[in-house]
């Protein structure tokens, strides 16, 4: 289904000039639709959503806007909407946005379709991403990590909810660099860089909490108020940090807090650690993470990409890796569609024994 073709700037101007570059959104849910309009309000840029037909109609009907805690707001409609990727033979770039989880399926999908020469950044969370897709497509394959989150608050409307930045593996592609710096332009923050397994490794020390989150089922606000489930994080992060130092990356930090400092930080009382992590601690009252929300929704979680690299790189470099290992062993109960919830204390009296 092609919902549209023309696309309208910011200032509601129909774009006359002529387009440089056709840029292709590979699975348009939360975060593919957010860059997808930012990208909308470059004239020189044509783009194509790709994802289901249920967004696709979603869309149509309400137009895709984007507002953001640093209060911009973008609108784009009409805009090119695509269930089938056919039309992926056009695009002179794609951006893929599906979860980790769907990229298997996918990728037969972009090999079928995408010519061999154009370059495709990857945005998923997690390790290992990258080299799973390098290993199957010819194509040159870019990393970028988004470290802010991306929320549907209406029908066809995304909020970003938190800052960060888009950590973007630097690279020679014309198009790539002409798309980071669109996003530069458009107040969205773009880092260059050099060392993606870094950026990779310290974004996963963040990530090991959504796991955490989700089986506690508690809101973040919530979960991390409790000082036991802080402790098992602190375990979990311990573990990760051990692997990295084993590995020999250095994780980067992605907070004023250098990363060894944060197990130590989560293990303060509650009163110390809330005043002094204010600023980090997510404003929602009643914010989850993305994993708790895969689960609610029956879908597969990124788990794989997560917490059980740490086991599985805990086995390559023999670090043990008990408090992962019981994360992953968790939310694979969960699911299989077993209720199992464990309080902090549970999980630290399950690890003692
Ligand atoms: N959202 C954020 O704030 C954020 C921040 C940082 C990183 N990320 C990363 O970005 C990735 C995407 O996250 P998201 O939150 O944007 O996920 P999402 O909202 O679920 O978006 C992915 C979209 O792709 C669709 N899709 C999956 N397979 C497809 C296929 N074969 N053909 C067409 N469409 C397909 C999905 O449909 P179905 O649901 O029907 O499968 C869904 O609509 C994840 O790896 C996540 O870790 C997200």
């Amino acid at each position: 289904m092609q919902s549209g073709v023309q696309v309208t700037d910011n200032a509601g101007q129909q774009s006359t000039a002529g387009r440089r570059y056709c840029i292709g959104i590979v699975g348009a849910g939360k975060l593919g639709c957010y860059l997808g309009a930012h990208l909308c309000q470059d004239s020189a840029l044509e783009v194509k959503f790709f994802g289901r037909e249920t967004t696709a109609l979603e869309l149509a009907a309400h137009g895709l806007s984007v507002t953001s805690c640093t209060h911009h707001t973008y609108f784009a409609q009409p805009i090119a909407f695509y269930s089938s990727l056919n039309s992926l033979i056009e695009c002179d770039l794609v951006l893929l946005t599906v979860k980790a989880t769907a990229l298997v399926p996918m990728l037969a999908q972009l090999k079928h379709f995408l010519r061999p020469d154009v370059p495709l950044v990857a945005l998923q969370d997690g390790v290992g991403v990258g080299e799973m897709l390098s290993h199957d497509l010819s194509n040159p394959v870019i990393r970028a990590l988004a470290t802010f989150s991306v929320l549907k608050i209406r029908p066809g409307q995304f909020h970003r909810a938190t800052a960060g930045a888009l950590f973007w593996q630097r690279n020679d592609f014309a198009v790539v660099n002409y798309v980071s710096s669109t996003f530069s332009r458009l107040q969205l923050a773009v880092q260059l860089c050099d060392d993606m397994a870094s950026a990779e490794f310290g974004k996963l020390l963040l990530d090991l909490n959504q796991a955490l989150n989700a089986i506690s089922g508690l809101p973040l606000p919530q979960q991390l108020a409790d000082r036991d489930y802080r402790a098992v994080l602190a375990l979990a992060m311990r573990e990760w940090l051990a692997v990295c130092h084993r590995a020999g990356v250095k994780p980067q930090s992605y907070s004023r807090v250098n990363n060894s400092l944060l197990p130590w930080i989560l293990r303060l009382p509650t009163l110390i650690f809330c005043r002094l992590c204010q600023q980090m601690l997510p404003t929602d009252a009643s914010a989850h993470s993305p994993m708790w929300h895969d689960l609610k929704a029956n879908k597969r979680t990124e788990i794989m990409f997560l917490n059980d690299v740490v086991v599985r790189m805990g086995q390559q470099y023999q670090v043990p890796t008990p408090v992962n290992g019981l994360l992953v062993e968790q939310i694979k109960w969960l699911e299989s569609g077993q209720a199992t919830s464990m309080t902090g204390a549970d999980i630290l009296r399950r690890l003692a024994h």
